[in-house]
């Protein structure tokens, strides 16, 4: 039994499910797996979009095979040459060897550079606005250029008004059944997770990702068909918007997020006790993330979610406690700007955890550093008790 899986009369879902992966690119948890879709569209011409990744290889094959029912395969469009997507292209072109490949030119110099192949004799290089009319579809080639890679490309079928986005609006997550986003609890078990997959994916390469949306825009799209994650064909706007404000770095909604690094327990009990006190002047949506427990790819989706940004930590080696640095160089490393933050230091015998924060979070743009000095030695006194309460109200009125 094979499941593929009808999108409409000659379009098919072919992708597949790895509920095996531990991590995603072999460092972000993905504790519901991953799907990787791929789609095959039955025109007069029959196309491939997108290959998998290998781990599913098998089954995307047999899909492939089972969905084209003795056809041959016309064209494979290449939008990503991502592994994940791209790992099984030397397969298709043993199994099809007439086929038309159809990429960016950047695409081609990949194909080279990851399976040593000149296509040279079938490639089809699409430019901006290209097109490939297929039958009775007309396919319109749009370059988003470090969405998330280089070469990348999407597809809009001008017939049926649907948008191949390639990792655009992906989510980390396997398909549970359902294709459709709308068949989801969106709020609870879908966003959390496409949060999570654009910012540490593709969250550095915000404006881009806004000069891809701009392109969008000017297309009447009714669906949008990613290679991760389920489809979207209702409140595409929900998800636009939700994209725009990552890709400008504007937070989502009003919070605070407490990040502490603690080694014994009393930088811990700051970060709690400011919680609390935050939560005690009416502040909502306060989240507090131990940073030794949780994968940096977690709190660096809650601070592209929320305003205000705290982080609290010990020295160590008279530097940032290593996984605190860590995730503060993720931030860095995925532009994290425009954010109202505070540090929180702990040292006993000479605290240099909070000065290191400041350098680290100068180096990025437009990161407000609250007035606060609070240097803790050791355990907490009366005075840092005290001086909670002033960063509290600083939280607040920030
Ligand atoms: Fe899903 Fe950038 O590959």
């Amino acid at each position: 039994m094979h499941n593929i899986r009808k999108i409409s009369e000659d379009l098919i879902y072919i992708g597949a499910n790895d509920r095996r992966i531990s991590r995603f690119e072999n460092q972000h948890p993905v504790p519901n797996g991953m799907s990787y879709n791929s789609y095959l569209l039955l025109d007069e011409k029959t196309v491939l979009l997108d290959t998998a990744d290998k781990a599913v290889g098998e089954l995307f094959l047999e899909n492939l095979l089972e969905a084209l029912k003795d056809r041959d395969l016309d064209y494979m469009i290449i939008q990503h040459m991502e592994p994940d997507h791209c790992a099984l292209i030397p397969r298709v072109l043993k199994l099809f060897p007439q086929v038309k490949v159809v990429g960016s030119q950047k695409t081609f110099g990949m194909i080279q550079q990851f399976f040593g192949l000149d296509l040279a004799d079938r490639a089809m290089i699409m430019k901006e606005g290209d097109t490939l009319s297929t039958g009775t579809h007309t396919l319109r080639f749009l370059m988003a250029p470090m969405v998330h890679w280089p070469e990348v490309m999407v597809t809009y079928d001008e017939t049926s008004k649907r948008l191949f986005s390639a990792d655009a609006f992906g989510a980390f997550g396997a398909l549970n059944g359902s294709l459709y986003a709308d068949e989801y609890n969106v709020d609870y078990d879908l966003l959390p997770e496409a949060r999570r997959y654009y910012t540490n994916i593709v969250g550095k390469y915000g404006r881009q990702v806004l000069a891809l949306l701009e392109k969008a825009a000017k297309l009447e799209v009714e669906m949008i068909l990613p290679l991760h994650g389920p489809i979207l064909r209702q409140d595409l706007y929900y998800y636009i918007e939700k994209y725009s404000k990552w890709a400008s770095y504007s937070p989502e909604e009003k919070g605070i997020v407490i990040a502490y690094g603690s080694i014994y327990g009393n930088t811990e009990k700051a970060a709690e006790l400011l919680a609390a006190k935050l939560a005690d002047r009416g502040e909502k949506n306060i989240v507090v993330y131990d940073v030794s427990a949780w994968h940096p790819s977690y709190i660096l989706s809650e601070c592209f979610r929320f305003d205000r940004l705290v982080f609290a930590s010990s020295t160590y080696n008279m530097e940032i406690y290593p996984p605190m640095e860590t995730l503060l160089l993720e931030l860095k490393g995925h532009n994290m700007q425009n954010r109202a933050v505070a540090v929180i230091e702990n040292g006993s015998w000479a605290p240099q955890s909070g000065k290191k924060m400041r350098e680290l979070l100068a180096e990025m743009k437009d990161m407000r550093v609250l007035e606060s000095e609070i240097s803790i030695k050791s355990a907490m006194t009366p005075a840092d008790v005290e001086a909670l309460d002033a960063l509290a109200e600083l939280l607040v009125a920030a």
